[in-house]
């Protein structure tokens, strides 16, 4: 008889982005004529920029000729771009890494569910809520999510700290010690940020209270403004009690292509069961070497190319672009009436549904009058009821007709 890991079994059949697919497919189904415009899950529409498709080409050529062909690489990614990335990302904003703190991988949400190979299943982890539903899912695959409410709503050992509109999307200290933090700003869902004094706060609660913070910044190209940071780093003590996430999805267009990154600082300590300190670098190594291969060497010739100067300047066009269609569709859905957030510096619009709508309800309407796709807040947490997602990464054409339609929608 073989077992399978039990806590598979406690999760919701499907991933919340496969459960709105399958929705729409139906829909697609009954009617083959609708137009149907995607403003659902966060994926880029514009194509890899010129500097980065020649980067690629480049490399591929490479890897046909004999004398620069290459096999295996570094598990944690080439110097040539660990080098960049701390140059560009980090030593421009005053902050200071070793190449041996970088971990390049294939995107940001494969680090963010791994990490939790080197947690103890005893950890107690807090989420922002609503949330990326990775953090939740994956740590219920590892145990340590507890139970499920009779209502579907919270995990039992999921610390949740709520974000809405009454707290202007500021989550509160929490009440009960977590040893795990995860915090993505600026925010997936919401789109909302926190400003340099609040980051510090957290950054202040897990040095006093030795928790780790695991801080997604998939989205940081796209803050303008300067009071916002850019990275955990920036805040200080940071590198003793934060690990960084980073990914060239959003910023550079590589949702099919797979890059990211992780920073693990080496002064980040963490604790054995007979509480010896353990520094994190050296075990998330050990878990990278045995599980990973590394990225693809095309792919980091790719990632390498968006820092250079013609890529770094064609791919903040390409954010420029998307983060037009957020200003579009932040006014107009404005101007009718809607209550909206986020949006200025992320990608993502955060919609309170009108006339106390459910999440679900909207989403229904929206795909069934208007043919289009959003992704309903409550699929992001319980905190999310009554509030939709719409992102900004799509078409502008696309985003222009969505707004037209959504102004003639009789609500
Ligand atoms: C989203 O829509 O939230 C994102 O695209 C999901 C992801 O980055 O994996």
């Amino acid at each position: 008889m073989v077992l399978v890991n039990d806590n598979y079994l406690k999760l919701p059949e499907s991933y919340l982005f496969s459960d709105i697919k399958k929705k729409v497919n139906a829909y697609k189904e009954r009617h083959p004529e609708a137009r149907i415009i995607s403003l659902g899950i966060g994926d880029v529409t514009r194509p890899i920029v010129p500097a980065i498709v020649g980067a690629m080409h480049a490399a591929v050529d490479e890897m046909g000729n004999a004398d620069t062909f290459r096999g295996y690489g570094p598990e944690q990614g080439y110097d040539f771009l660990r080098e960049r990335i701390i140059a560009h990302d980090f030593f421009s904003r005053g902050v200071e890494l070793d190449a041996d703190e970088i971990f390049v991988g294939d995107g940001a949400k494969s680090d963010l569910g791994n990490f939790g190979d080197i947690l103890s299943v005893k950890c107690r982890i807090a989420v922002t809520d609503p949330v990326y539903p990775v953090y939740v899912d994956t740590n219920v695959m590892g145990g340590r999510a507890g139970e499920l409410s009779d209502d579907g709503k919270h995990w039992s050992r999921i610390i949740y700290l709520p974000c809405t509109a009454e707290n202007q999307f500021v989550p509160e200290l929490p009440t009960e010690r977590p040893d795990v933090i995860y915090l993505c700003y600026p925010n997936n869902p919401t789109g909302t940020t926190l400003s340099r004094i609040e980051l510090q706060k957290w950054v202040d609660y897990a040095r006093e209270n030795e928790s780790l913070i695991l801080f997604d910044a998939a989205y940081e190209a796209f803050i303008h403004d300067d009071n916002i940071p850019h990275s955990i780093y920036e805040m200080e003590g940071a590198k003793e009690v934060a690990i960084e996430f980073r990914s060239f999805s959003k910023t550079a267009g590589f949702t099919g292509l797979r890059c990211g990154y992780t920073v693990v600082p080496k002064v980040l300590k963490l604790y054995d069961s007979s509480g010896k300190k353990i520094q994190a670098n050296p075990l998330w190594n050990r878990r990278q070497t045995t599980k990973f291969n590394g990225t693809s060497y095309i792919v980091q010739r790719a990632a390498e190319a968006a820092y250079s100067l013609l890529g770094d300047k064609q791919i903040k066009e390409s954010i420029e672009y998307y983060m037009r269609n957020a200003r579009l569709l932040k006014e107009s859905l404005e101007n009718i009436g809607l209550k909206i957030f986020g949006g200025d510096n992320a990608p993502y619009i955060w919609v309170k549904t009108p006339n106390g709508l459910s999440s679900w309800k909207f989403f229904d309407r929206l795909l069934h009058e208007c043919h289009i796709v959003g992704t309903p807040g409550v699929g992001f947490g319980p905190s999310g009821e009554g509030y939709f997602r719409l992102t900004a990464f799509g078409r502008y054409e696309d985003t222009i007709e969505a707004i037209s339609r959504i102004q003639h929608w009789k609500l």
